[in-house]
């Protein structure tokens, strides 16, 4: 079983600016530490996109330092936060394509991890997956397929509705191309971020689930026009994955503080409980 840690949307700013009034870096700072705290065995950490707030290279140094503490490899993937040149200066070894554009693939036995590239060139919330980097991405799909491995596909972008109004102008732009690609070659599963909600469902019978990132919730609004955002805990997704399936699960970091009680198992099957935090008196 292949253990990939799925991070989204840390939004990081240059060092000491708060980012819709919290901090992206001690947010980062405590996800790298839960991973290299539980999940040092994954294979790979993928972060997919709006690494930085404003795209700038003083935020993708203070992003490169928080990241380089994670004690697995990552790979990183572009968002419409973020801008391909700067990144490019801070990140010049990052994998890319023959174009340039910021994708990659990582076999792992009969497994197949593929990296898109979904930034706009020309537009602030859509994602764009051009010509090239479709051609790319079909190229991947059919190598992966005839040497035996099922695709992962990790983009910034849904490629597709996601039931959200507010998102419906920042999807990827025209997904015809896209999804015909997908309901071809049929990947084993799709992972996005860019909700900044934690989402998951199937779409043509291919199956999908979104990271809600490091950085702010979204409060869920089917209808609403006008986006809240919401304080609550950075998050990141496990994944397990096998040629027959992928097991996701939500999860955040959690500090010994957080924790308010522990269960013991018992031989009657009702468990013994163990208050480790005193009750919060009823107001
Ligand atoms: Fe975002
Ligand atoms: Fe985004």
């Amino acid at each position: 079983m292949l253990k990939i840690i799925h991070v989204s949307d840390t939004h990081v700013g240059p060092v000491g600016e708060l980012v819709v009034g919290l901090d992206p870096h001690e947010r980062l700072r405590q996800v790298v530490h839960a991973i290299n705290g539980s999940h040092e065995d994954a294979a790979l950490c993928v972060i997919t996109g709006d690494l930085t707030d404003r795209g700038d290279e003083e935020s993708y140094r203070a992003f490169a330092d928080i990241v380089s503490e994670l004690k697995i490899p990552y790979r990183l993937l572009l968002g419409n936060h973020d801008n391909r040149k700067n990144f490019r200066r801070v990140f010049p070894d990052v994998p890319v394509d023959a174009f340039g554009f910021i994708q990659s693939t990582a076999d792992f036995s009969d497994i197949r991890l593929i990296f898109l590239d979904s930034l706009h060139d020309n537009h602030a919330g859509l994602g764009q997956i051009c010509n090239s980097r479709l051609e790319w991405f079909e190229g991947m799909l059919q190598d992966g397929a005839a040497t035996g491995r099922r695709s992962v596909a990790f983009i910034h972008h849904p490629p597709f509705s996601v039931g959200v109004r507010m998102f419906q102008q920042m999807i990827l732009e025209n997904p015809g191309p896209f999804l015909e690609q997908i309901t071809t070659n049929k990947p084993l599963h799709l992972a996005f971020g860019h909700l900044h909600l934690t989402t998951s469902g199937s779409w043509n019978g291919i199956p999908y689930s979104c990271n809600r990132g490091v950085a702010h919730r979204i409060a869920l609004s089917l209808e609403g026009e006008v986006t809240e955002f919401i304080e609550a805990e950075p998050t990141f997704d496990v994944m397990l994955i096998s040629s027959s399936g992928v097991l996701v699960h939500h999860t955040a970091p959690t500090t010994g503080s957080s924790v308010i009680a522990r269960e013991y198992p018992t031989a009657d099957g009702k468990g013994l409980q163990v208050m480790l935090q005193p009750k919060i008196a009823e107001a």
